[in-house]
């Protein structure tokens, strides 16, 4: 097992990865002490799976469980669904000492560290992520949020959690197109802070994908601790540094809503297009060599995700929902762009004709 600690003061907690940790859970939280009572939020899938599992970890500690289970899909994070939660948990909670499970992926850990925030105005929580994807990145950090009606992940807070427990036995169920969509948040990491560790993806991005045990621990610590620095530093997302993380979302998040957030293309798909098209920015504008930019695209290629807009007919409304990107300041956009491998900086102000430039050269015509 490997062990990431993510230091901020009162707030920190260890990211523990390694094989099999579902069995440990129990007693993992029961030694933390958030409470008695566990309530853990998931769904069906994840529970058919590993419910039984995890109940016995949880009964093996002495902790009681009550199960609650959500939708499954982005749905879950309607604010429908959070309300009804907190209903049900403060029905349950007469004389309780209870604390938040999240055990699911990333949509299930916004939901249940949202609610986990909001109830009595914050209570302990834990995460159990079980996708590549929330492994990587939205178990760690403290952002949690839900949806509204127009705008995805627009209500939210800030609340870490106690600890977060990656078991990696937990991907083998995964679909690869799952698995990719993860890898591509693990690419992320290595363009913005770690140059070895894109060597190391360019030769091993075959292991990851097949699920090796010994690669999986390593890109998901490695990845984890990238995370954790950025968070330390900059917790609440306002100095300009945890900011990086964006690398790749800004043009990513314009796909998906011209895409109308449907299946045709995942998140970790959406922001594979929108690194190459800020790498591309960046080259356009002399920050980065073209060199660069080629290694970019083919590690994002080799890993089976997309480099290009499917349709030129796309163009205009990516174009179109970039201008409503909720990060831009004053009117002005702001874009992460890699300097090179390993290195970003937040740029503000491009001019629209160079992403205009560089969103038609990255497109299938
Ligand atoms: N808070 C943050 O910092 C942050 C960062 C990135 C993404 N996010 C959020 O994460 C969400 C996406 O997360 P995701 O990609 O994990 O999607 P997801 O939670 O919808 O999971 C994808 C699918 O896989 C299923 N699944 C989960 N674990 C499984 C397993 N072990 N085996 C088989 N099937 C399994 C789920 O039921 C679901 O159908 C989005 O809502 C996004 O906004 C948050
Ligand atoms: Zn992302």
């Amino acid at each position: 097992m490997k062990k990431v600690r993510l230091s901020l003061k009162g707030r920190s907690y260890d990211i523990l990865i390694g094989r099999d940790l579902l069995r440990r859970a129990g007693e993992i939280l029961a030694k933390l002490a958030l409470g008695r009572d566990a309530v853990v939020i998931s769904n069906s899938r994840i529970l058919r799976l590993y419910g039984e599992a995890f109940r016995r970890s949880l009964a093996g500690s002495r902790l009681t469980a009550r199960f609650e289970r959500v939708p499954d899909s982005e749905k879950a994070k309607a604010h429908r669904t959070a309300v009804d939660l907190l209903d049900r948990i403060a029905a349950y909670d007469k004389r309780k000492t209870l604390f938040i499970v999240a055990f699911g992926g990333g949509v299930i850990g916004d939901l249940a560290g949202f609610v986990a925030a909001v109830y009595k105005r914050g209570v302990p929580y834990a995460q159990i992520p079980t996708t590549l994807l929330a492994q990587v990145d939205s178990a760690i950090g403290g952002k949690t949020g839900i949806d509204l009606p127009v705008a995805k992940n627009l209500a939210g807070a800030f609340h870490q959690p106690k600890v977060v427990i990656s078991d990696i036995s937990l991907l083998k169920t995964l679909s690869p197109r799952q698995v990719r969509n993860g890898l591509a948040e693990i690419i992320k990491y290595a363009v913005i802070g770690d140059r070895r560790f894109f060597g190391y993806l360019e030769s091993n991005y075959g292991r990851i994908l097949r699920l090796d045990d010994k690669s999986l621990e390593f890109v998901i610590s490695r990845s984890s601790a990238i995370k954790a620095r950025l968070v330390e530093k900059d917790e609440l997302d306002r100095k300009g540094i945890r900011a990086a993380l964006n690398y790749g979302h800004t043009i990513g998040h314009a796909i998906e809503t011209a895409e109308g957030y449907s299946d045709l293309i995942y998140h970790g798909e959406a922001i594979a297009i929108g690194m190459v098209v800020a790498g591309r920015i960046a080259v356009k504008m002399g920050m980065m060599r073209p060199a660069e930019l080629a290694r970019i695209k083919s590690l994002i290629g080799n890993a089976g995700l997309p480099t290009k807009i499917r349709s030129g007919r796309l163009f205009a409304p990516i174009f179109a929902a970039h201008l409503h990107d909720k990060k831009f300041i004053r009117g002005k956009n702001r874009l992460v762009l890699p300097t090179g491998i390993g290195r970003v900086r937040i740029v503000e102000g491009v001019p629209d004709s160079v992403i205009r430039g560089a969103l038609k050269e990255e497109s299938v015509s």
